[in-house]
């Protein structure tokens, strides 16, 4: 168990554990400094398959510096992109997913993960998710647009039809309004029955 509750990628990371398999498609949509990428490139195995999608060269510059000094970029493919559009670039099942919104740390903060784009790829992901599989993101309400961001992925996964899809979340409940929370989604079917 991750010792430190006040890391949410460490204490989601646990949870995608048991639920991803050598072999599996998984995505990162925020591929960021690469940690998550990382995580799930070592999860899939080397037969495994990670899309991860970042719009900064730097983020993906680093992501890869990262995956090769640890031996796993073969099993990566990086796309400099809006995660908008993730349905133009992964078309085969997937078994996990993570968004990390917000700005890369260390990095320039005006760069952020948008309302309208995250809804997007958001929608293409379910799309794209396998019956059980799981998709999980953290959720950042201090930046410029953090609020309407979250507001917009609020209503986004609220409105999911409960027979196909579980949505839970959690947040820090001492640690003011602006703490980051995490999302958690498992599409319990493929189809509407
Ligand atoms: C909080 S950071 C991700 C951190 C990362 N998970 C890690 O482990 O280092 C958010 C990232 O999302 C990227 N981003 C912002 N808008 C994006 C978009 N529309 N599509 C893809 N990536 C985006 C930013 O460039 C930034 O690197």
């Amino acid at each position: 168990m991750n010792e430190r509750l006040q890391d949410i990628q460490g204490f989601l990371r646990e949870i995608l554990v048991p639920r991803i398999e050598r072999g599996d498609t998984v995505l990162d949509l925020t591929s960021g400094l690469g940690r998550d990428t990382l995580f799930l490139a070592q999860a899939v195995g080397p037969h495994g398959r990670v899309h991860a999608f970042d719009i900064q060269v730097a983020a993906l510059a680093e992501t890869r510096r990262l995956l090769e000094e640890e031996g796993v970029a073969d099993r990566v493919v990086l796309h400099e992109a809006d995660h908008a559009r993730v349905r133009e670039f992964v078309t085969e099942p997937v078994k996990a997913a993570m968004f990390n919104l917000g700005y890369l740390p260390g990095s320039d903060h005006s760069v952020t993960t948008q309302a309208r784009s995250t809804v997007r790829a958001l929608q293409g992901v379910l799309e794209l998710l396998m019956e059980k599989g799981v998709l999980v993101l953290t959720v950042y309400r201090g930046h410029p647009g953090g609020e309407e961001e979250a507001g917009a992925v609020e209503k986004f996964l609220t409105a999911l039809p409960r027979k196909i899809y579980s949505v839970l979340e959690g947040r820090y409940i001492n640690q003011g309004n602006n703490t980051p929370y995490w999302i958690l989604i498992q599409k319990k079917r493929g189809e509407l029955g």
